[in-house]
């Protein structure tokens, strides 16, 4: 298609910005660094193996610098307690990198730093605070499975404006309602830019001739009926009773309360997850489970739960605790972690709707009882 058939990221953000008569710019420079920094990290996760190549300045295979990219070597343990692949790091570098020098930031966090990164002395602070998880799906670096970067944008507190002081934890501690946007990037055949400013989704291909994200997906919608959904299927017996339910229902097919049959994926890559549902419908659940008792959920709210919820709910679809809007939730701690489903509205809304009921069964049928692949 001829390139003036598509819009660039930049004009998307210039023409959203008109909304704004008294806008700075600020934000789009916010964003088209974040794009940046997605750009730089798909060309690292792009040569995957080749990364180990000895070149003469010690960098990786095509002038990256990035080094060694695949395996564990060079990654270390983060706040979680995970290991974190040498990407990992990388990736949360690229992203600190290339958004705290622009004068649009007042400071960031992300999953791989255990406290709020400062924006260096010597450059300016600005009235944005940006969250990431910069590389989701990491366990897939090493066979070659899509992988992802998520993001979401909260205003600083006026009295971090205000004085330029250091950001600490609480100024992070706002609710998913808050986000200025979210959006995430997929490194998967194609690498899509995924982007919420508040008027609904859109998705923009990277064109590896130009290097620029085109707007390719121009109003994205979460189909609301679907006959797919997404769990870890190995956490069963630590499910509560409507999680359960609501499974066993799918499974049963066209022989159970549903009357019809349901196909299932697990990618393991929450974005990958994000971005089929975005496109064909379907519903993801990591819920909470009785797995680990010291942790309620497997996802990180403020950097995965929420811009994955706010892009699902800008798209019609909805994002919820299994009990709640995700949305709504207010945060206690930087790297909370949260039971999440989202999804296609009505699904959602059902599971919610189980968890509401006691025990999250209203009226069990004995046959379908005994028929139960899940029963703990
Ligand atoms: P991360 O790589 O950032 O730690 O996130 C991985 C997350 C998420 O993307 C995915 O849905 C989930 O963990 C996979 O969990 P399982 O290992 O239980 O499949
Ligand atoms: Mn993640
Ligand atoms: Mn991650």
């Amino acid at each position: 298609m001829p390139l003036s058939h598509r819009s660039t990221l930049t004009q998307y953000l210039i023409e959203q910005r008109r909304r704004y008569p008294g806008a700075s710019g600020d934000f789009n420079a916010l964003i088209l660094d974040v794009a940046l920094a997605c750009k730089a990290i798909a060309r690292a996760v792009a040569f995957g193996e080749l990364g180990h190549a000895p070149c003469q300045d010690g960098g990786a295979v095509g002038g990256t610098g990035v080094g060694t990219v695949v395996g564990n070597v060079g990654g270390g343990i983060n706040v979680q307690g995970e290991t974190q692949k040498p990407l990992d790091v990388i990736s949360n570098d690229v992203f600190t990198r290339m958004n705290d020098w622009g004068g649009h930031c007042a400071g960031m966090a992300s999953e791989e730093m255990d406290d709020p990164y400062q924006i260096p002395p010597q450059h300016p602070r600005g009235k944005y605070l940006l969250v990431f998880d910069p590389l989701d799906g990491s366990s897939n670096i090493d066979v070659n499975v899509s992988v992802g970067s998520v993001f979401s944008v909260l205003r600083a507190p006026q009295s971090v404006v205000e004085s330029g002081r250091d950001v600490v934890e609480a100024d992070f501690l706002q609710p998913g309602t808050h986000q200025v946007a979210a959006g995430y990037a997929l490194y998967g055949p194609t690498t899509m830019l995924v982007l919420s400013v508040g008027h609904g989704v859109v998705g923009f291909t990277l064109d590896p001739n130009l290097g620029e994200f085109m707007l390719t997906h121009a109003h994205i919608q979460v189909p609301a009926e679907t006959q797919e959904f997404a769990i870890n299927a190995s956490n069963s017996r630590f499910w509560e009773a409507p999680i359960k339910r609501y499974v066993d229902e799918c499974l049963a097919g066209k022989t159970g309360p549903r009357g019809k049959d349901f196909n299932m994926r697990w990618i393991a890559s929450m974005v990958a997850e994000a971005h089929r549902i975005l496109m064909r419908g379907g519903v993801f659940m990591y819920p909470r489970d009785t797995k680990d008792p010291s942790r309620c959920g497997r996802l990180r709210l403020l950097y995965e739960a929420n811009p994955i919820g706010y892009i699902i709910e800008q798209a019609g679809g909805r994002a919820s605790t299994g009990r709640a809007a995700v949305l709504g939730v207010q945060p206690t701690a930087l790297h909370q972690r949260i039971g999440l489903v989202f999804g296609s509205k009505h699904e959602v809304e059902r599971i919610e709707r189980y968890h509401a009921q006691p025990h999250g069964v209203d009226m069990p049928s004995p046959l379908f009882a005994e028929r139960s692949l899940f029963r703990s």
